[in-house]
């Protein structure tokens, strides 16, 4: 069979539905035939070696859902200056066994503002700070040697001022003006005003920026100098698809969807998660299924739970293959500030009643702040008043709050609504910095010991995992940023700090923190990777524990069970778990287990998992 007919195969199978659904947004002249030829392209341009892995993985398509996946996510030029540097550093990752590496937006981008590379200036070119295409392929393909999936944002929602559509549209091009959403007078501006809420109310309040060359108004829900791509345009649909194609070429296996939902606007919406929203992402997800099936699409969605599901599409008509768990990671944080587990179950308990189609990749920390969107009509169920109860975590995070072991910062904090987000990094949030700077050997012990709760509780759940890097020795805030006037204003740079190679390698001197933490995650890991009961057709659901600080997941294959627990107290607890009966062994200290109950130390954690007759053998994998 030959390259060519297998791009025919696969359009075929598909073009009805992407010939209905371009045409619903874009018309009959909308240039369908032109998308066709621009895929067609793209399919011909394409490496053997990745269209072999796209025939791979076409017969395994759901091959990121394995037991063994494990994400890092890292700024290059933070963990090693550039990407030539980072491919001198993967035995690190490799050690660290992981599948997966998302690396921070490293396209062109302006300097010193652009969004942490979220204003992207050139979709096709690698930021020559950070490297070069030829870079980037070399990355790709070493990274592929080590069984490490690469995955890059796609920026879809807006391009930088600087962008050469952004360019041309400022010197009165009229076909560059069409590609973003502008406007002469404030009339229109001042009606979406009305209903679009603001993403960044402190550091960019408003929606619209007036652009004094063009003498418009320009839509920018993010920064004023990101300008939102208008997706009614079929130009800019046809164009952004194309310089997706142009990064999976390269050996990109997985794209973040920035921002996706907001890249839609009607008046008199909150110009999210519109219909045409999803229209897109499902013509997206075809487009790669035909070019390049190798290819996954994880969505950024930072919406509230009830939003997520939409983003995965229907089993006939799939968009996303994974989302991040953002209401989980909300929910580990406001457990372990607590002390409790109820509003994290219940939020598992909604995730795992979710169409099998849904995946997460599961996370603490990563570049952005924690937004603490927590299910408002659970907690008041619980009797939890949402809006005191969010106040008590953004305090609680600063470690303002009396008996607070964190420490953080505000982030985009608003005083008209009280609505603020936290920034640090996990090991800072969870008290190991405290310790250190009081000198406190006790805290600091117990700070690792909830790092690795929290570790522990987000490997248990369904998905995989991904690591901050720096997370995985106990990285500190870096107050840095305050003094450098173009970082200042944003206090997510707290936790984008330079990685310490001086502090990795204490990860192999025993009695340090980074020793302590380092081993607790290669422990985890090592469990994930070779138990049967985290493969991707382990029935995963949570269990009562009769005990509000005590969260836990039970995991079963076949015969096989693994009871994943986690006390998010200060305080000793003990726990019950009705209808578990038998015997059952921590599998890191091999401490017998028994479910009826269960005393878990203050931040403790155990993965208990049941003996059968039989298991012995299995254990031997
Ligand atoms: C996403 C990114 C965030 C960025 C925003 C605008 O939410 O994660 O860092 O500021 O998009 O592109």
């Amino acid at each position: 069979m030959t390259g060519k007919s297998l791009f025919e195969i696969r359009l075929c199978a598909r073009e009805k539905e992407l010939s209905e659904k371009y045409m619903s947004l874009y018309g009959r002249d909308g240039g369908y035939e032109r998308l066709i030829s621009l895929m067609r392209g793209y399919y011909e341009k394409r490496s053997p070696q990745l269209r072999k892995l796209d025939r791979e993985r076409e017969k395994n398509p759901d091959w990121f859902r394995n037991g063994r996946m494990l994400g890092v996510t890292m700024y290059p030029q933070l963990f090693a200056g550039n990407l030539k540097g980072l491919i001198e550093k993967l035995d690190y990752l490799s050690e660290q066994k992981i599948t997966y590496l998302h690396l921070m937006p490293l396209l062109k981008m302006p300097h010193p503002y652009n969004d942490g590379g979220y204003a992207v200036e050139d979709f096709c070119t690698v930021d020559p700070a950070i490297g070069s295409n030829r870079d980037l392929e070399a990355l790709t393909k070493e990274l592929r040697r080590r069984g490490i999936s690469l995955c890059l944002d796609v920026v879809m929602n807006h391009t930088a001022d600087t962008h050469e559509w952004a360019l041309r549209a400022r010197a009165g091009e009229q076909e560059y003006i069409d590609r973003y959403q502008c406007y002469d007078t404030y009339e229109i501006p001042a009606q979406f005003e009305r209903t679009m809420p603001e993403v960044f109310p402190a550091t960019a309040p408003g929606n619209f920026t007036w652009n004094a060359e063009m003498h418009k108004y320009v839509l920018t829900t993010f920064y004023p100098y990101q300008w939102d791509l208008n997706y009614k345009n079929p130009a800019v649909f046809r164009e952004m698809m194309g310089n997706i194609l142009f990064l999976a070429n390269l050996g990109v296996e997985v794209f973040r969807i920035d921002a996706v939902p907001y890249i839609w606007k009607e008046l008199g919406t909150v110009c999210r998660n519109l219909p045409q929203v999803h229209a897109i992402v499902r013509m997206l997800r075809m487009i790669l299924e035909i070019v390049c099936p190798a290819v996954i699409l994880k969505g950024e969605v930072v919406m509230a739970p009830r939003e997520l599901p939409a983003y995965f599409g229907t089993p006939r008509e799939p968009e996303c293959h994974i989302l991040y768990g953002v209401s989980s990671m909300v929910n580990l944080w406001s457990a372990l500030a607590a002390g409790d587990a109820r509003l994290l179950k219940h939020q598992m308990d909604v995730i795992h009643s979710l169409p099998a189609n849904c995946y997460f990749v599961n996370y603490l920390r990563c570049h952005d702040d924690i937004g603490w969107g927590l299910d408002e009509d659970e907690e008041r169920r619980l009797q939890i008043d949402p809006f005191l109860h969010k106040e008590y975590l953004y305090r609680f995070f600063t470690g303002e709050f009396p008996g607070s072991f964190a420490k953080g910062e505000l982030y985009n904090y608003d005083p008209d609504t009280k609505d603020a987000r936290s920034c640090g990094t996990a090991a800072s949030l969870c008290g190991v910095e405290k310790g250190i700077e009081e000198n406190d050997p006790a805290q600091t012990a117990l700070g690792v010991r909830r790092v690795l709760l929290m570790h522990a509780a987000g490997m248990s759940l369904a998905g995989f995992f991904m690591i901050s890097s720096g997370d995985e020795i106990g990285q500190l805030n870096d107050y840095g940023y305050r003094d450098d006037p173009d970082l200042a204003a944003d206090s997510r740079y707290l936790h984008r700090s330079r990685f310490s190679w001086q502090n990795a390698a204490l990860r192999g001197q025993e009695g340090t923190v980074q020793h302590e933490i380092w081993e607790g995650l290669r422990r985890l890991e090592r469990v994930r990777r070779e138990h049967p009961c985290f493969q991707e057709d382990a029935r995963v659901t949570t269990w009562d524990t009769n005990s509000m600080p005590v969260f836990a997941i039970r995991r079963s294959r076949g015969e096989g069970e693994m009871v994943c627990l986690a006390n998010f107290s200060g305080q000793e607890q003990t726990a019950c778990l009705p209808q578990l009966y038998g015997e059952y062994t921590d599998v890191f200290t091999g401490e017998r287990v028994d479910p009826g109950r269960v005393r878990l130390e203050p931040y403790r954690y155990l993965w208990c998992e049941k003996k059968e007759i039989g298991s012995e053998k299995r254990r031997e994998m």
